[in-house]
């Protein structure tokens, strides 16, 4: 049995100090968004009891604006890392990923027997993380337009106004939220061995078991 290193401490910090962070800011946003639930029928109103969301507008407030700062720098430093450690190599993806990606899905689903070739990450991993990446970046975008839509107003004017910059970050949200719940289901999938080695940085390579 034989250990080697998988992933950088960098990005083991900055990943796992992410779950807190983001599961506070979809928390903060349910909790502001139900004082004007603009998009009908998304949150039905046993929803908003069952979780005991109504009258907490101000405290979603706060804590969206003081948790967000610890999303902003935290990702910031996942974005230099990313860059300057050439990490950004295995992760964006190729046209030759693109070529891949159907069958990549075919294989997970069971319906094609034999794996495409991959390097550390399938077609489809790079292309689900390199979105969460990019949905990262457009939910923090967004999010100022409405945050400071007088100060900020070319930045608004980007998403097409405060309507089309709110649509954005609570699309966005949405799209976060769905990568969530199927990146969980691929890592408890993957297996222990997978889990462990973004924690402690090393994978157990079974195949060198005396
Ligand atoms: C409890 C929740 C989570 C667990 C158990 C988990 C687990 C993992 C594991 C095991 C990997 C390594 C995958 C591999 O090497 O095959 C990984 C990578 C990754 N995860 Fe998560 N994750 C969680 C939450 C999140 C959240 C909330 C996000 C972002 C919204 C996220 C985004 C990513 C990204 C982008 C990568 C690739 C990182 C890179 O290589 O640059 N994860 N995660």
């Amino acid at each position: 049995m034989s250990a080697s290193n998988k992933h950088a401490l960098t990005l083991r910090l900055v990943h796992w100090i992410n779950v807190p962070l983001i599961c506070l800011m979809i928390w903060s946003g349910i909790l502001i968004y139900w004082a004007n639930d603009i998009y009908p029928g998304f949150f039905p109103q046993w929803f908003y009891d069952a979780f005991k969301i109504p009258y907490r507008l101000a405290e979603g407030m706060a804590l969206h604006y003081l948790v967000g700062w610890g999303f902003v720098i935290n990702g910031l430093i996942y974005l230099v890392w990313f860059f300057c450690s050439g990490h950004w190599r295995e992760v964006l993806p190729t046209p030759v990923d693109l070529k891949y990606a159907l069958p990549t899905v075919l294989h997970d689903l069971g319906l094609r027997k034999k794996a495409p070739p991959q390097a550390r990450f399938n077609a489809v991993q790079k292309l689900a993380y390199t979105g969460a990446i990019a949905m990262g970046v457009l939910v923090t975008l967004s999010g100022f337009a409405i945050y400071k839509p007088v100060q900020l107003a070319w930045l608004t004017s980007v998403f097409g106004g405060y309507e089309g910059a709110r649509f954005i970050h609570f699309l966005m949200t949405v799209l976060l939220s769905a990568f969530i719940i199927v990146h969980i289901v691929q890592v408890v999938r993957a297996g222990w061995n997978n889990f462990r080695a973004m924690v402690a940085g090393f994978e157990i390579d079974e195949a060198g078991r005396d």
